[in-house]
């Protein structure tokens, strides 16, 4: 997929740069961004809402992949940017992100974060529970400024793949139930709240979603509300946010749809409960994580040490695992992979890839169909630019891995490898070390 190809030594490319070429400069494991792969995903849906001539903003969940680099190419492709810390707001107030564009997130935004989004102007807050409506309006009043406001509600419908769950409340720690009347309140106190403009709604349905049923249905029970509240309190929201959560094909089981799809479907029932009630065409917006960067990103390891028990199991493990993507062991997610300096050969032996983490949970595919390997062969695993990175950990005091972005030919580091010195650089010693290197 993407500008993945196999080049004429058998290796997989990957942007026009030679995969195995790149595990020689930048060592392994690498996490290798197809950038052509993001830039599209990005426009396929801007221009759809576009083409439907729907005022929207796509923001990128930048909890998927959050560096600088990043940032800067979501930034060029005309993408909003959803963060939900402090350490997500820095990288992007470090990137220099427009701030108008940012939307902060969370549950549990500290006094110091809502400060310092204040303070930098962060386009739109969505607000999360009753706690932060009241102190973020009393920050916003101490500090002179207006602020906009989305309020996260809970539709009561939660998606996964193929399964949607509809529960009348809903049992979560995000947001205002709207079944309740939490939301109604909720809206009601912060309409009564000078420095508040409140844009309107937000609710996020789950992630690696495969059809458009829970979408639809969580804009339906919104509408429902929109309807009491234009009559009642004569509110309309200018702004409808329904999340993130588009699925990817991580392997061939996986039968996501176009981002094309997912948007049109939206933009639909949308308008149809606008057009059905008169309403005013609110703005949609979304926020893509995964489907923005999950299969541009392929993590490139080596092979090392394996392990055969003898009509059970091949083990062939390589030099990450858990570290850099905890999603098998975590989700029970499964990957596909390849190896990527024989990437025309037969598929002949059938092994199960195994990280180095000293845990048996530590393995990265069960039972691959793959070529045969000897240890130097290179690895490529592919989908895991999504909450690969972002979730890595330095667990066995592993290095995380090296990041690059690959186009029309060009490698570029993006985020460097981590080194010994890294791992011990929060350190105090006990005592004075004298070990010098
Ligand atoms: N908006 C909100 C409010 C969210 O909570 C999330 C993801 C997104 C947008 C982006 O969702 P996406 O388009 O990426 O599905 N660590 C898990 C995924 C956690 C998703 C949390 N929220 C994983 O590795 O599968």
């Amino acid at each position: 997929h993407g500008t993945m190809k196999v080049n004429e030594q058998g290796h997989l490319e990957i942007g026009g740069c030679d995969t195995v070429q790149l595990a020689t400069d930048f060592g392994t494991p690498l996490i290798v961004y197809d950038v052509r792969l993001i830039r599209q995903r990005a426009r396929s849906f801007i221009d759809t809402f576009k083409k439907a001539g729907v005022k929207a903003q796509v923001a990128y969940a930048s909890k998927a992949f959050s560096s600088i680099a990043m940032l800067q190419l979501a930034n060029e492709e005309g993408l909003s940017l959803d963060v939900v810390s402090g350490g997500e707001l820095y990288t992007a107030i470090k990137a220099n992100y427009p701030v108008e564009k940012i939307h902060f997130h969370g549950n549990n935004k500290s006094i110091e974060e809502m400060e310092m989004a204040l303070d930098h102007n962060v386009g739109c807050f969505v607000v999360d529970n009753f706690y932060e409506l009241n102190i973020l309006h009393d920050l916003a009043t101490q500090k002179r400024k207006k602020v906009n406001i989305l309020l996260r509600v809970t539709p009561g419908i939660e998606a996964h793949t193929h399964d949607y769950i509809l529960t009348g409340q809903e049992d979560s720690k995000f947001g205002f139930d709207l079944t309740s009347g939490q939301a109604d309140q909720a809206l009601k106190l912060a309409n009564s709240l000078s420095n508040y403009n409140v844009l309107g709604l937000h609710c996020h349905i789950g992630s690696q979603i495969f059809e458009t049923t829970g979408f639809k249905l969580a804009i339906q029970k919104i509408f429902t509300h929109i309807k009491k509240w234009k009559t009642q309190l004569s509110y309309e929201p200018s702004v409808v946010n329904v999340g993130g959560g588009f699925g990817i094909r991580y392997t061939e089981s996986d039968k996501p749809l176009q981002p094309e799809e997912y948007v049109n479907a939206i933009i639909h029932e949308v308008k149809t409960h606008v057009n059905e009630n008169n309403l005013t065409m609110p703005e949609i917006w979304i926020e893509p994580g995964r489907s923005l960067v999950g299969d541009a990103g392929t993590t490139i390891y080596r092979i090392g040490s394996s392990k055969e028990i003898p009509g059970i199991r091949k083990y062939v493990a390589v030099d990450g695992g858990m570290s850099d993507n905890i999603r098998p062991a975590l989700y029970q997610a499964k990957y596909d992979a390849i190896v990527a300096n024989k990437a025309n050969d037969k598929k002949e032996d059938l092994v199960s890839i195994a990280g180095k983490a000293c845990e048996s949970g530590d393995m990265l595919i069960w039972d691959l169909p793959i070529t045969k390997t000897e240890p130097g062969d290179i690895l490529a695993v592919f989908c895991t630019g999504a909450y690969g990175y972002s979730m890595a950990s330095n667990y066995n005091r592993l290095p995380r891995p090296a990041v690059v972005f690959v186009e029309k030919g060009k490698a570029k580091l993006v985020i460097r490898r981590e080194t010994y010195e890294d791992l011990i650089k929060l350190d105090f010693p006990l005592f004075e070390v004298i070990k010098q290197d």
